[in-house]
C-alpha cells in the first residue's frame, strides 16, 4: 500500500491528536502535532512578559527566536533554544497564548514554512486548523474532525484533571474552549475551517476506537 499524507482539522478538544497519533502509527507514518509549534511561541511570549497587543514586539519575537521539532524514537518533541519544553507548552494558559499568536500572520508564515518542509521529507500524518486548507491542500486524505463544545470541554477537563488534579474547573476549560473556537475560526488568515474536500467527522458520540477506524476505513478506501 502507497503511504498517504493526511490532514486533520478541526477545532480544540476534538482528539485531533490522540486519533492523528493512532492512526499514523497503524499506518507507519510519521505524526506532526501542528499546535505544539505555535504553543511553542506562545510559551516564548509569555516567558517574555508580552501581552496579546504587544504584535510587533511577538512578531520580532518569533522572527528571531530558535524554535524545533524533532522526532525522538518516533516522538515529536518541540524546543526552545535547546530547551525540550514539550510539557511546558500543555498548561491551560498556554492554549490561549497559542491562540492569539496563531492569529498573526507573521507567526503563522514561520510555523507553515517548517511544516512543509517537514511534509516534503515524508509522507505523514499533520494535524492543526489550516492543514487541509493552507499547509497541505493536496493531502490525499482530509478530515474535518469535530464535536459538540461540552464533549470537548469534558474530555479536556478529565485529561487536565489525570495530569493535575485540582488545577482547573469544567467551566473555566469550556471558557477557553469558546474562546478559541470563536477566535481561531473567525481570524482573516488560514482561519480554521473545513477543506472543500475534507470528510466530516463528528466524534461526540463516538470512543477514540470507534473515531480511529473510521479513518482507517478512508484511508484504506484511498489505496485499493
Ligand atoms: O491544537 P492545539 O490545541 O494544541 O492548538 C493550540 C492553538 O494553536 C489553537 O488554539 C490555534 C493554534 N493553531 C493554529 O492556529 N493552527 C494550527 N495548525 C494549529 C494550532
Amino acid at each position: 500500500m502507497n503511504p498517504l499524507t493526511i490532514a486533520i482539522d478541526g477545532p480544540a478538544g476534538a482528539g485531533k491528536s490522540t486519533i492523528a497519533k493512532t492512526v499514523a502509527n497503524k499506518l507507519n507514518l510519521l505524526y506532526l502535532d501542528t499546535g505544539a509549534m505555535y504553543r511553542t511561541c506562545g510559551l516564548l511570549c509569555q516567558r517574555a512578559g508580552l501581552s496579546s497587543g504587544d504584535v510587533e514586539q511577538i512578531i520580532a519575537l518569533v522572527d528571531t527566536a530558535n524554535i524545533d521539532v524533532r522526532f525522538e524514537h518516533g516522538d515529536q518533541h518541540v524546543y526552545l533554544d535547546e530547551e525540550d519544553v514539550s510539557e511546558a507548552i500543555r498548561k491551560p494558559e498556554i492554549s490561549v497564548w497559542a491562540s492569539d499568536v496563531s492569529a498573526i500572520p507573521e507567526v503563522r508564515l514561520k510555523m507553515v514554512a517548517m511544516q512543509r518542509a517537514i511534509a516534503a521529507r515524508q509522507p505523514l500524518v499533520m494535524d492543526g486548523r489550516d492543514i487541509g486548507t493552507y499547509v497541505l491542500p493536496d493531502a490525499e486524505l482530509k478530515i474535518f474532525l469535530t464535536a459538540r463544545p461540552e464533549v470537548r470541554a469534558r474530555r479536556r477537563f478529565a485529561e487536565l484533571e489525570a495530569k493535575a488534579p485540582g488545577s482547573t474547573c469544567y467551566d473555566d476549560v469550556l471558557r477557553d474552549i469558546n474562546y478559541r473556537d470563536q477566535q481561531d475560526s473567525g481570524r482573516l488568515f488560514a482561519p480554521l475551517k473545513q477543506a472543500a474536500d475534507a470528510v466530516l467527522l463528528d466524534s461526540s458520540d463516538l470512543s477514540i476506537a470507534e473515531t480511529v477506524e473510521q479513518v482507517l476505513a478512508l484511508a484504506k478506501g484511498l489505496q485499493v
